[in-house]
């Protein structure tokens, strides 16, 4: 009697940059425990990737070479297309469309990509009998998607909050701890290559925002919504605001929140002043947490390495194994079709504000700004203002709590009154 040898899983791999490698050298060394793991051997069948002499570090001996991302999703000897290349269009799009008409499993790192085109991708993929499957897309290694599909999958989504930009924490707290303005630290996070090709993906808080925009979709069964996601970054935070805030016993942080109301889903990514000793105030450099909070779990925090070549080909890795194993989900959790289209809501649960402006320093100025915060109803808690060479006078106000739709209207009024040099920075102070 002869055994049937188990059927090998046949990726296409497009993308050899830091992921792609990343995951071709854990395939590479980790042959014997991902076949033992799963029940069958994992391999590569083919690449792609755009200049074919470049030396990655890794051998690429025994796979075929695509030109054409396109052309190796199609290709017959690939059953599962891992898309690593980036991009919201383009051929990443185009490729991955491509896998799922042939009913191929995809596995992508590409947050862009899904949150401008997620809920489109998962009907097509379940009208086909694919998967879709983007651990990595969402704060590098840690396995969040996991844990709110299935390990939580017995709860209903209360919160989802975090940092899931290792970049722009990187930035935050190096300025913080060697007291260098935003402008020197962002050189350097560009010379060590954190920043993506567009860096205001990173500090505009764009790539925060996507992936805050998928863990809304999955925590809360609606269409991913990243139109709806209120979006600050971090590119006027200066080394002030690090020191004024810490004075005050904060870190700042590019802090996600989102949560359903009776008004609507609230998504907002933006600084924020949190607690120097909460968990998230303790965050270093580019480490990501995620935290989630249900009905029955009451809370789990996640934390680990946000970006990286190991950390996010181990995310690729976990999906890939799913679906090796033969576990296989919808896309966001629940099939395309019960997502529900969510009202997109303001966020208005009142907060204390920090606001840091920059005055005129003549008499009366100082008295406007007060009225103006006074007329929209925000009460001063903490007033300083500190000594000063040039003719801005800087001035520190810690608010006591308003909601957000007030303190835009005391800034609209603070404008009017010509006394400011500039718009005030203004920060959320969040109870985490
Ligand atoms: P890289 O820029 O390092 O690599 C991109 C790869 O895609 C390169 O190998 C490049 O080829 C290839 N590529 C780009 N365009 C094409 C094309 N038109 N045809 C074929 N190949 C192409 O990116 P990363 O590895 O950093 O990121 C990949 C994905 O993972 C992105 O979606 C990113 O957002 C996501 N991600 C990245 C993380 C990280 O830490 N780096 C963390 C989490 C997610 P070549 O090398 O020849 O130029
Ligand atoms: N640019 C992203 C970051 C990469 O800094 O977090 C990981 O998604």
């Amino acid at each position: 009697m002869t055994t049937s040898q188990p059927t090998p899983l046949r990726l296409g791999i497009a993308g050899l940059g830091t992921v792609g490698v990343g995951v071709v050298k854990i395939i590479r060394q980790k042959a014997n425990v991902l076949a033992a793991r799963t029940g069958r051997p994992v391999v590569i069948t083919a690449v792609s990737a755009r200049s074919k002499d470049k030396d990655r570090g890794v051998s690429l001996a025994g796979y075929a070479w695509e030109e054409d991302p396109v052309a190796l999703a199609k290709r017959d000897d690939v059953d599962v297309f891992v898309e690593l290349m980036g991009g919201e269009e383009g051929p990443a799009k185009d490729a991955i469309e491509a896998a799922l008409a042939l009913g191929k499993d995809v596995v992508t790192a590409n947050k862009a990509l899904l949150a401008h085109h997620g809920h489109a991708l998962a009907q097509t993929a379940e009208a086909k009998g694919a998967v879709i499957r983007f651990e990595a897309a969402v704060a590098g290694g840690i396995p969040v998607i996991k844990a709110l599909t299935e390990g939580l999958a017995g709860n209903d989504i209360t919160r989802v909050m975090g940092v899931m930009n290792g970049t722009c924490n990187y930035i935050l707290t190096r300025m913080q701890d060697a007291g260098l303005p935003y402008d020197e630290v962002f050189a350097e996070a560009d010379a060590l290559g954190y920043l993506e090709a567009d860096p205001t993906l990173d500090v505009g808080g764009i790539d925060a925002g996507h992936k805050l925009s998928l863990l809304s979709s999955i925590a809360f069964g609606t269409k991913v919504d990243f139109d709806g996601v209120e979006l600050e970054g971090i590119q006027r935070i200066s080394i002030e605001d690090i020191n004024q805030a810490a004075e005050l016993g904060f870190k700042i942080k590019l802090l996600g929140v989102t949560q359903m109301t009776g008004r609507g889903l609230e998504q907002r990514m933006s600084p924020c002043l949190v607690p120097a000793d909460s968990p998230l105030g303790q965050l270093q450099g580019g480490t990501n947490m995620v935290v989630i909070e249900g009905d029955a779990v009451e809370q789990v925090v996640l934390r680990g390495p946000g970006a990286g070549e190991g950390p996010t080909a181990s995310a690729v890795m976990g999906d890939v194994c799913d679906i090796a194993r033969g576990f296989r989900l919808p896309t966001f959790g629940v099939p395309a079709d019960m997502l529900t289209t969510a009202k997109s809501a303001q966020s208005n649960s009142p907060a204390p504000y920090y606001l840091r402006l920059a005055l005129e320093d003549r008499p009366g100025a100082m008295a406007k700004i007060a009225t103006a915060l006074g007329d929209n109803g925000i009460s001063i808690d903490r007033m300083r203002q500190t000594r000063h060479d040039d003719a801005h006078a800087p001035v520190l106000i810690v608010t006591h709590k308003t909601q957000r739709a007030a303190l835009d209207a005391a800034v609209v009024a603070m404008r009017e009154t010509g006394v400011m040099a500039a718009d005030p920075v203004a920060l959320r102070i969040e109870a985490v």
